[in-house]
């Protein structure tokens, strides 16, 4: 895992954890360094500990045991206010009182700025959102997508290094919000801010990011490159959070020449890479993503084992066919095939053979 070094880390988080109520940990042993300028995403299920994450970095909750640093330095004793970190909400938590200008110098004022500057940057935050219009309108006179481009304004106006977002277009509609995903992330790399990006929707997290850290029950699964995450996952648990997976259990039977033969449990033999298995008769999920199963035997490596499978249904996708099979006993085999000249339409009933490279098909954890 390429992980940055926490002495020259922009963002540290070391050894870090987290309970509520004293008994329970919701962030266990979080470690976790990035560079100045770097757009990382928090991806995982709900109740993960995202949150809970980005508001001991903000300063709104403090970690019970190790320490969040800021530029090298340990930021505990030091008041939200007071760390130049900007932030952006859902719920764009906006003062519904106040015009947009005012809510744009609300962070100026907290922060002391004269009056005769606080005009000039807000009307540059206002044109960085393109809603230079808009300044003297209230929250309610405008729609959803605009009300975040106003808080997005209102997270940058006083030139944050850092800005932290939790889950900031989860109200938005897909458009709007495949929209912002663009104009957030070309924002933060004009302006060389840094970025700690929340969500739980995994197309977010892959398109948007320069790594993405991906958290189950309180921990960092895997912290990675979106394409490394998508194509090397480290576990179960990041295989199937991170895109289409298919699943089929078994038993490592042999582990040889950096191969594995796995048996699957309707005594089917498949090659895999052991990814966290080591020994025979392990019990082992064994991964493959839709678009790596091949159905034409002649593109197989000479050898490889090939499964039987039945088509159950054909799903013409325009782009892609969308197949699903009867493979080892489960009726939810997933293939996709490019619909390309040259491309086979399967027919439910048809009888197949399909295989695929064994650096493709990985044998995690049960
Ligand atoms: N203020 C709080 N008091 C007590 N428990 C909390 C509080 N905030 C969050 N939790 C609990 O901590 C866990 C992690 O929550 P959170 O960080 O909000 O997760 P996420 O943002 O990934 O959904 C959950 O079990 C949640 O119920
Ligand atoms: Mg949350």
């Amino acid at each position: 895992m390429a992980e940055t070094d926490t002495q020259e880390a922009f963002v540290a988080f070391e050894r870090v954890q987290k309970s509520y109520d004293g008994e329970t940990l919701v962030v266990k042993d979080l470690n976790l360094a990035m560079p100045r300028g770097e757009f990382l995403t928090m991806l995982g299920p709900s109740g993960s500990g995202k949150t809970t994450c980005l508001m001991m970095l903000a300063g709104f909750e403090t970690a019970t045991h190790g320490e969040i640093k800021l530029g090298g330095q340990p930021i505990n004793n030091i008041p939200p206010h007071k760390r130049g970190i900007g932030m952006v909400f859902q719920n764009y938590a906006l003062f519904p009182h106040m015009t947009v200008a005012e809510n744009l110098a609300f962070p100026l004022e907290v922060r002391s700025l004269p009056k005769s500057e606080r005009e000039e940057k807000i009307r540059r935050a206002l044109d960085m959102v393109q809603m230079g219009e808009f300044g003297g309108r209230r929250p309610a006179q405008l729609s959803g997508g605009q009300q975040q481009r106003i808080a997005l304004a209102r997270a940058l106006v006083f030139e944050p290094e850092l800005v932290l977002m939790d889950e900031p277009l989860g109200a938005l509609d897909k458009q709007l919000r495949e929209h912002m995903q663009f104009e957030i992330t070309n924002l933060a790399h004009q302006l060389g801010i840094t970025v700690v990006y929340v969500t739980h929707d995994q197309t977010e997290a892959l398109t948007m990011s320069d790594r993405v850290a991906v958290f189950d029950d309180g921990r960092i699964q895997q912290l990675a490159a979106p394409d490394v995450l998508y194509e090397t996952p480290e576990n179960s648990f990041v295989a199937q959070f991170i895109g289409e997976n298919n699943t089929l259990l078994g038993t490592v039977k042999e582990i040889r020449n950096e191969y594995a033969v796995v048996e699957l449990d309707d005594g089917e033999l498949i090659d895999c890479k052991p990814v966290n298995v080591s020994q025979p008769g392990e019990r082992t999920l064994v991964s493959i993503r839709p678009e790596r199963v091949e159905i034409n035997a002649e593109r197989l490596q000479e050898g490889a084992h090939t499964l039987k499978a039945e088509v159950l249904e054909f799903i013409y996708m325009g782009d892609i066919f969308r197949t699903r099979l009867r493979v080892a006993g489960k009726d939810d085999f997933i293939i996709k095939t490019r619909n390309a000249p040259d491309q086979r339409r399967l027919r439910p009933g048809e009888k197949i053979e399909i295989g695929w490279l064994p650096d493709d098909c990985r044998a995690l954890d049960a």
